[in-house]
């Protein structure tokens, strides 16, 4: 029976195995010598269950078949965990195939685990480059397109990026986004929460139920990059210019939990309230536990602007139409800028209150709908597996 394993580890792992899983499940049994056995490994390196249970539970993902535990720990110690786990998992499983996603230590650890093993691997969103070494998933994109067998790419940058590096074409396989096949699968889930409602930034009663057609405008915040985070410098302008912008209308700013631990450490916690505070006086910087998958699609789907320094949410944003000012000198998902409505403003301030003020006065880019971001990039890639293992 052939066996592929799925790896998965971080929050925005959860969404990108979910459509291959769930496409790799509804193929005909005509397409298999014998029934396909899928395995979903979790690696533990996000634990929390409000990244990661209910992630999982809300894109329709089974439970997972093996959890590693690694936990927490530098990227030597992650790694190091990771690969010593999963080889143990392989000998066990005996996989056909291993599909790893993204860049997290995940990634990379499970990658280079089955490689060694001579177990071939297929890295789903490969080619994003960003060209800054100073992230440690560069490294991690770079190694792991390095040894896979077959890399699936969400954009065209991707199949440039690999192409340059010399990698043969016959492994490349551009199939578009799995991240937005999660995004449309779930969106009428979405729809019937009443997120806004329940943070308060519904415009009344009439909202309940509607998600915001009549939202109040707001904005929303994500941060987490160590680059942005992790030191003091950094961290403390870009909540000093965020909170400026909040005076206007009022930013929402779900807290990962490395930002939180970094800004109780560099006592910066003064420029953020709690949200429902904020969300009564209709300003400020409001600052509330990380949100599930469904209410971050309703928040980034109705927010006037999204400010952000995740990959993830640059195209999440780009599909929806929603206005994002990226908090990163760079981006490894150019087409969120070239066709889409990403702005990238790095760490400036400045520039960020400029951007902000056109969205906010209706002269915002517009973006389009990069190609292949149909929904349909799980069966995508279940048809290229399907071809290789059938
Ligand atoms: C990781 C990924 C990053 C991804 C991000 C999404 C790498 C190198 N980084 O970064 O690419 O964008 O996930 O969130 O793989 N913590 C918890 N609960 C958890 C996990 C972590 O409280 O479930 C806390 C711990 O204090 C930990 C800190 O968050 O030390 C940072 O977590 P870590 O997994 O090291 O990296 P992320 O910043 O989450």
């Amino acid at each position: 029976m052939p066996t592929i394993v799925h790896v998965m580890g971080a929050r925005p792992n959860f969404m990108k195995v979910a459509p291959v899983h769930r496409a790799l499940a509804a193929l005909p049994p005509a397409g298999w010598r014998t029934p396909l056995r899928q395995v979903l490994v979790h690696t533990g390196q996000h634990y929390s269950a409000n990244l990661s249970d209910v992630f999982i539970r809300q894109l329709g993902l089974p439970e997972p078949d093996v959890n590693l535990g690694v936990g927490s720990g530098t990227h030597a110690e992650q790694t190091g965990a990771i690969m010593v786990a999963f080889e143990k998992v392989l000998a066990d499983v005996r996989p056909d195939l291993v599909v790893v996603v993204g860049d997290v230590n995940s990634t990379i650890a499970c990658a280079l685990t089955a490689r060694k093993l001579g177990v071939p691997v297929a890295h789903v969103e490969a080619g994003l480059r960003s060209f800054d070494e100073s992230m440690p998933e560069e490294i991690n994109r770079v190694l792991t397109d390095a040894i896979s067998d077959l890399l699936f790419t969400t954009e065209e940058s991707g199949n440039e990026n690999l192409w340059r590096t010399g990698v043969e074409r016959h492994k490349i396989h551009f199939v578009g986004n799995t991240m937005i096949d999660s995004l449309l699968l779930q969106s009428e889930a979405a729809a019937q929460r009443d997120t806004l409602g329940a943070l308060g930034l519904a415009a009344g009663d009439a909202a309940r139920g509607q998600n915001g057609a009549t939202a109040r405008p707001f904005a929303l915040l994500t941060l987490h990059r160590p680059s942005n985070v992790d030191r003091r410098e950094t961290l403390a302008p870009i909540l000093e210019g965020v909170a400026r912008l909040s005076e206007r209308l009022p930013v929402v700013f779900p807290l990962h939990p490395r930002t939180a631990a970094r800004s109780r450490e560099f006592g910066l916690e003064g420029h953020f309230e709690p949200l429902a505070r904020v969300a009564r006086r209709g300003a400020g910087l409001g600052a509330c536990d990380p949100v599930d998958y469904l209410d971050m699609l309703n928040m980034m789907r109705h927010a006037a602007l999204v400010l952000t320094d995740s990959g993830g949410v640059q195209e999440e944003t780009t599909f929806l139409g929603t206005p994002c000012l990226t908090l990163r000198a760079n981006t490894e998902r150019p087409v969120t800028v070239s066709r889409g409505t990403n702005v990238l403003v790095g760490q400036d301030m400045g520039r960020m209150q400029r951007e902000a003020d056109k969205i906010l006065s209706g002269r915002g880019k517009k973006g389009e709908t990069p190609d292949l971001w149909d929904g349909k990039a799980g069966a995508r890639i279940a048809a290229v597996l399907a071809d290789r293992l059938g």
